[in-house]
């Protein structure tokens, strides 16, 4: 952990995990040259692509990086999807495709934990759930630090007794997924501001915390360590990178004014996400929760919709600060989070 924290001390930013396409190698070895730490995604991936993109970033550059991963969850109960997958009917119809089917998936969750073992990059994160203790012991022992993504006190409280090194804080204000470790959309406490949650995790570890959430500008930098946070992991300030692999409609509307701003959705995947308010958020508010059956059950629909060129069937994440996101180079985006000259 120590070389991590010295990294991070000369630059506190951490250019985040992005699954679903944001994430390249280009964009960890952009991050990378820059001082920052990048992170490649595993997120939606098969362990053979992740091994792939981190020979690609060991090949450009020999400098640390991370690699994040998706903890699986429980399948869900079939009956509870009928009436969403149902609702969906008439929306694959207009797009001329059908439905995914529902399943669920690990996410090739063993295949990845071999191969980050056997080649263990500097950091592994997970989000969605913390590991068993024998895991993150492993991962310890095979050479990375491990962080888990926390979004309340009560899940820094588990991360920090099964033997985490670091915590992502990741408050509400943030782009994409939460990270809760359930998916349920009825349970959990509510969410507070990172600021608040950062001192409210701070009370209950004295692990070193990662803040993420809307942290565009060198400001949020300096507010995010004063609350007592080590570093700071953002997401939507480098979406329009062009380094980012972000699809180029979602680029264009992070930055399109007639979308009147984010919410919080299980629309898409079954999962609290934050995105861009369009269409399909605002055609179904009511819908389960259900990771990630749901999100193989719409993915259809998001691909023909983004063929399409219908911004209003894609899921459009963003964080709440997605204005001030830039299309500058990454390097010029770290030097200007983190106030050193890039
Ligand atoms: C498009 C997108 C995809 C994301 N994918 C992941 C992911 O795969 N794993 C993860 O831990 N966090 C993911 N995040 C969340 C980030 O780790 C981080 O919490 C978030 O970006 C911080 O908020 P910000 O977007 O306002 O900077 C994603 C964020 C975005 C914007």
């Amino acid at each position: 952990m120590a070389d991590v924290l010295q990294r991070l001390a000369r630059c506190p930013v951490v250019v985040a995990p992005m699954a679903g396409g944001p994430s390249t190698a280009g964009l960890v070895l952009a991050a990378s040259a820059a001082g920052a730490l990048g992170f490649l995604a595993a997120g939606y991936k098969t362990a053979a692509a992740m091994r792939a993109e981190m020979d690609a970033v060991r090949a450009g550059r020999d400098a640390p990086f991370g690699v994040n991963v998706f903890v699986p969850g429980p399948p869900t109960d079939r009956a509870a999807l009928d009436g969403y997958l149902a609702e969906l009917g008439p929306d694959a119809a207009a797009l001329g495709v059908a439905p995914g089917q529902p399943e669920w998936s690990d996410d090739d969750w063993d295949a990845k934990l071999a191969a980050l073992l056997a080649r263990p990059p500097a950091v592994v994160s997970f989000t969605f759930g913390c590991p068993e203790p024998g895991i993150i012991a492993a991962l310890q022992a095979a050479g990375s630090v491990v962080w888990a993504t926390v979004t309340t006190p009560g899940e820094a409280a588990i991360a920090a007794s099964r033997g985490a090194d670091g915590l992502c804080v990741q408050g509400p204000e943030a782009g994409a997924h939460r990270g809760t470790f359930t998916a349920d959309r009825h349970a959990g406490t509510p969410a507070v501001p990172l600021r608040r949650l950062l001192a409210d995790v701070a009370a209950v570890t004295s692990l070193p915390l990662i803040a993420a959430g809307a942290v565009m500008s060198r400001q949020d930098v300096t507010s995010a360590l004063a609350a007592g946070a080590v570093a700071v992991q953002c997401g939507t300030a480098f979406l329009r990178c062009p380094e980012s692999g972000a699809h180029p409609l979602h680029k264009a509307a992070l930055a399109d004014t007639q979308f009147p701003g984010t919410a919080v959705t299980w629309a898409f995947t079954g999962r609290p996400a934050r995105g861009l308010v369009n269409r399909f958020m605002l055609d179904h508010p009511d819908a389960p929760s259900g990771y990630p059956e749901v999100h193989f059950a719409t993915r259809p629909l998001r691909a023909a919709a983004a063929a399409a060129g219908d911004t209003g069937g894609m899921n459009l994440w963003a964080g709440e600060g997605h204005r001030a996101a830039t299309t500058r180079p990454a390097a010029e985006v770290v030097a200007l989070l983190s106030g050193g000259d890039g």
